[in-house]
């Protein structure tokens, strides 16, 4: 299996937004009715307000016992956020197994991604793998090589670590002009977790590098095998061997039992179900990279080692998906995060870049992890371009599209961290467009 369906051109892919809509209405219909939740309105009585439950009338959960303490053994959201799913894109590629889904970014808040919300990228379907059976190989360049087992890992030091985790493709559809009409999925092939775990390092260690030691190619237990090199430098640094996520074990989605966490470095590194790894002297390119994971620029030459995630920010709110829906009082508010650091600024534009302002972040500001950040302000009704600008903790400032095609072209696909533009009309709705 390989990531060639990350490059198939979709319909509508090489033009505006605005040809995009009117020329290929099965991609927008598709966007709609993908995540069920057209469906589930159908099919459910319709969720919404009903004077009979406000005041000064005693609603009708006041009336009742509510469901005893066994009827729940695992919680699930409320039936009122029934539309806060992962939703995919039908004709984004070939097959559902060989495909991806994106994080609701506009339904979330803080800097955490719950676990059934967190994005999903396979190359051949997720992999559902028995922990009494999964062992975890190390070979190749060792004093001795070892198999690990699930308690074997988990008897090593713990560490707990908050990353984000971002697809090299993501914003990658919009590489040639506004594209696909809400953050989820311009921006949604990120998910930002607090991975328990141990260090790859101490796993290493106990199996002894041998002083030629430089690569390691890495293999997850699904049908793609994911073979995937990295440098030592970084598999010594800061990479972990996890086994939970927000607490709990992994979901079987993100590579249960066990996965690889590289901090900072792009998502298709972060081997899932990750079963070998092999310690080499070189990269084992000449079977994988040369063909994938390349920027490919104008010019016909490629970008290589672009493991590391550049800078990048979003407004989550409004977007095409949550336009704001009165005037006066409004909270505008985003993520910010940078595979080189932390974040130290957002700006924000209201007005297309004329006049700026720092955003107020809240909540923890980690390294290589998502931060979230407000601006509270009253909206008179008029016409608004919001923009977000990330500034992070090596003084880099994240860049303009137009930057961005500068320099690298409109040929690729990978490692869009250019500045996102939302239109609000008038009337609140909102298009994702851009501005020159
Ligand atoms: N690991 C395995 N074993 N198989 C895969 O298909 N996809 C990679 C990476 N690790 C993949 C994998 C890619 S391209 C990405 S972006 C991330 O997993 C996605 O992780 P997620 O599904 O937890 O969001
Ligand atoms: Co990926």
């Amino acid at each position: 299996m390989t990531d060639e369906t990350d490059r198939k051109p979709a319909p509508g892919a090489s033009t505006n937004r605005r040809r995009f809509l009117t020329g290929t209405l099965a991609g927008g219909a598709a966007i709609a009715a993908s995540g069920g939740e057209a469906f589930a309105q159908r099919k459910r009585k319709p969720i919404g307000p009903n004077p009979d439950n406000q005041p000064p009338n005693v609603p009708e959960w006041s009336k009742v016992l509510g469901d005893g303490v066994a009827s729940h053994p695992y919680g699930k959201p409320s039936k009122f956020e029934a539309h806060v799913v992962r939703r995919d894109v039908e004709w984004l590629t070939a097959s559902r197994e060989s495909s991806i889904n994106f994080t609701p970014l506009h339904e979330l808040d803080g800097i955490i991604t719950p676990n059934g919300l967190c994005f999903e990228r396979h190359h051949g379907g997720a992999a559902v793998v028995s922990p009494f059976d999964h062992r975890l190989i190390i070979h190749g360049l060792v004093d001795k090589p070892l198999i690990f087992s699930m308690d074997d890992i988990k008897r090593f030091p713990r560490t707990n670590r908050v990353h984000f985790l971002e697809c090299a493709a993501n914003s990658g559809m919009e590489w040639r002009g506004a594209q696909l009409n809400g953050c989820q999925f311009t921006h949604g092939m990120i998910h930002n977790v607090m991975y328990t775990g141990v260090l790859l390092k101490d796993l290493l260690n106990e199996a002894g590098l041998k002083p030629t030691a430089k690569w390691l190619q890495v293999e997850g237990a699904d049908s793609s095998g994911m073979n995937r090199s990295l440098p030592i430098e970084k598999a010594l640094d800061d990479c972990l061997i996890a086994f939970k996520m927000n607490g709990e074990a992994l979901r079987t989605e993100q590579g249960y039992p066990l996965r690889l966490v590289v901090p900072g470095w792009e998502g298709n590194l972060w081997v899932k179900w990750i079963r070998r790894i092999e310690v080499g002297d070189k990269p084992w390119f000449a079977r994988e990279e040369t063909s994938k994971y390349t920027d490919l620029m104008s010019d016909g030459r490629s970008r290589r080692y672009t493991f590391v995630m550049d800078a990048k920010s979003v407004v989550t709110n409004p977007s095409p998906q949550a336009p704001f829906t009165a005037k006066g009082r409004n909270v505008l508010t985003g993520v910010a995060w940078s595979g080189r650091g932390h974040i130290t600024r957002v700006d924000v534009t209201l007005d297309g870049g004329r006049n700026w302002r720092e955003a107020r972040i809240d909540g923890p500001v980690l390294d290589r992890s998502m931060t979230r950040f407000y601006v509270d302000f009253d909206w008179a009704g008029n016409e608004l371009l919001i923009q977000s600008r990330a500034h992070d903790s090596t003084g880099y400032v994240q860049p303009t599209k137009q930057e961005l095609r500068a320099v690298r072209g409109v040929n690729n696909i990978y490692h869009n961290n250019g500045i996102q533009t939302w239109l609000v009309r008038a009337n609140g709705e909102t298009e994702n467009v851009e501005i020159s």
